[in-house]
């Protein structure tokens, strides 16, 4: 099948490169002639495991292929992707400009009949507003169905979740789309959830929502296991083994960021709001969370009295492990901060210490390694839960720091690890870890 995929950010490039993986035809458009040169050439401009490799292989196929002319992308096209940013407004909405330019432009540019498919979040309706554009500005003569095909990808992950996702969602009005889009997808032989438009269009937001708040939740839980004396990496697990529960998403720690939780979270209290449902529960995770992000720095205040002219290591910047996105990551209500309390900090991360220095005070100063960062630290603060982070010995930081005292926003080693280490250890939900020697009667 002849596919187009227009926006080529997370979602849309990986949405193409995979289905030219998996046969089609597909052709990415993108309005940044600068992006779209290094794609020709296999160069992805994002950080995503087994993307590049996927998309030099199609593109020597003959594919996959890259445009900046609509009138080129889609002259072909039976099926369109619109894979666009919503990113959030001021006032917690969700940005739809971009959306709704892509559907006047295919409105304009279109020539045969084809399904346009949305795969960006949007709020529920907006499928019919881009019906009602599309329609209302067509040029040619054309037969052109709309669908919603909400995307759950995890960056970092994005390549594995689109080929062993647990369900693909379709929106759509009418059979014959619905059909057209099962075939697009058959090869990925993944089960196929087939309902109304504004439906799907809701799944979306209900379902981050509800991670959203599985998250927030383990994290209140946390509080009240560091003062009750219970440890909330047991309860989590406990709490897991209850199918009804399951163990995902109560990882305790220091919030969630990235570009989807916090803005789909404050769009879906919007979207609420506007039919005049107040939706209290999901205003009090995204409360819970950014109160979260900081409660950090609590402990390394009440830890260390204070932190004027201190050195604080930032171990792990970007939001969460493989990736170099800092949209909302911690690191940055963190790192200001810190910054505001006159701290000064060195930081490690693997890969997103370059999109960092630019939101990051000018107070962090940037290290290639763990040691460079750690050493002579007054104080680590793990931020991201990298795997080369995780594995660092804990014995190694006795080596590098006088006084080694490592504050674990993500919870990566066991007590008895920090214990055996014979360093201060304060995690998330669990009791400090005090060195014999330092311990205080
Ligand atoms: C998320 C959804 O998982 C995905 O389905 C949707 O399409 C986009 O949003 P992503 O933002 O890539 O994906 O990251 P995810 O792996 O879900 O993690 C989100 C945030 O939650 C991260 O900051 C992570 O550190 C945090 N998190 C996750 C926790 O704090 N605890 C957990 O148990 C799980």
């Amino acid at each position: 099948m002849k596919i187009t995929v227009i926006g080529t950010g997370y979602v849309g490039l990986v949405t193409g490169v995979s289905l030219s993986e998996i046969g089609h035809d597909v052709t990415c458009i993108d309005i940044d002639e600068r992006k779209v040169e290094q794609m020709r050439k296999g160069l992805s401009p994002i950080f995503e495991p087994g993307l590049e490799d996927m998309m030099k292989r199609n593109i020597g196929r003959h594919r996959l292929a890259f445009e900046t002319s609509y009138e080129k992308g889609l002259a072909e096209a039976d099926v369109i992707f619109i894979a666009v940013g919503t990113p959030q407004k001021e006032d917690g909405h969700a940005n739809l400009t971009y959306i709704e330019n892509v559907a006047e432009r295919i409105a304009e540019h279109i020539c045969k009949d084809a399904i346009v498919v949305t795969k960006s979040t949007v709020p529920v309706g907006t499928n019919d507003r881009i019906s009602e554009v599309i329609h209302s500005r067509l040029k040619a003569d054309v037969n052109i169905s709309i669908a919603s095909n909400p995307e759950f990808l995890r960056e970092g992950s994005a390549i594995h979740d689109t080929f062993h996702g647990d369900r693909i969602v379709i929106g759509a009005e009418d059979r014959q789309t619905r059909e057209t889009l099962d075939r697009v997808f058959a090869p990925l032989a993944i089960p196929v959830y087939h309902t109304d438009i504004r439906s799907a269009e809701m799944i979306k937001y209900a379902s981050n929502a509800f991670l959203a708040a599985k998250i927030s939740f383990i994290n209140e839980i946390s509080h009240i296991c560091e003062k009750v004396g219970a440890d909330v990496e047991s309860v989590a697990h406990g709490m897991g083994l209850d199918k009804r529960i399951g163990n995902q998403f109560l990882r305790a720690g220091i919030g969630y960021g990235g570009s989807c939780f916090p803005k789909d979270t404050n769009a879906l209290v919007q979207i609420a709001g506007h039919v005049e449902h107040d939706f209290e529960l999901l205003k009090s995770v995204i409360k819970v969370n950014n109160n979260q992000q900081s409660m950090l720095v609590d402990k390394v205040l009440n830890r260390l009295g204070g932190v004027t002219g201190k050195t604080i290591a930032l171990l792990g910047l970007s939001f969460k492990p493989n990736t170099d996105d800092m949209r909302d990551a911690p690191s940055i209500v963190i790192a200001d901060r810190l910054a505001a309390l006159d701290a000064r900090m060195t930081a490690y991360d693997p890969i997103a210490s370059f999109r960092a220095s630019g939101l990051l005070p000018a107070e962090v100063s940037y290290r290639e390694s763990i040691e460079e960062a750690v050493r002579g630290a007054d104080a680590v603060l793990i931020l991201t839960d990298w795997e080369q982070i995780k594995h660092f010995p804990l014995e190694a930081y006795k080596e590098l720091m006088e006084t080694p005292v490592i504050f674990d926003g993500r919870n990566c080693h066991s007590l008895e690890e920090a214990e055996q280490a014979g360093v201060e250890y304060i995690s998330i939900g669990r009791r400090a870890v005090v060195p014999q020697t330092d311990s205080v009667t």
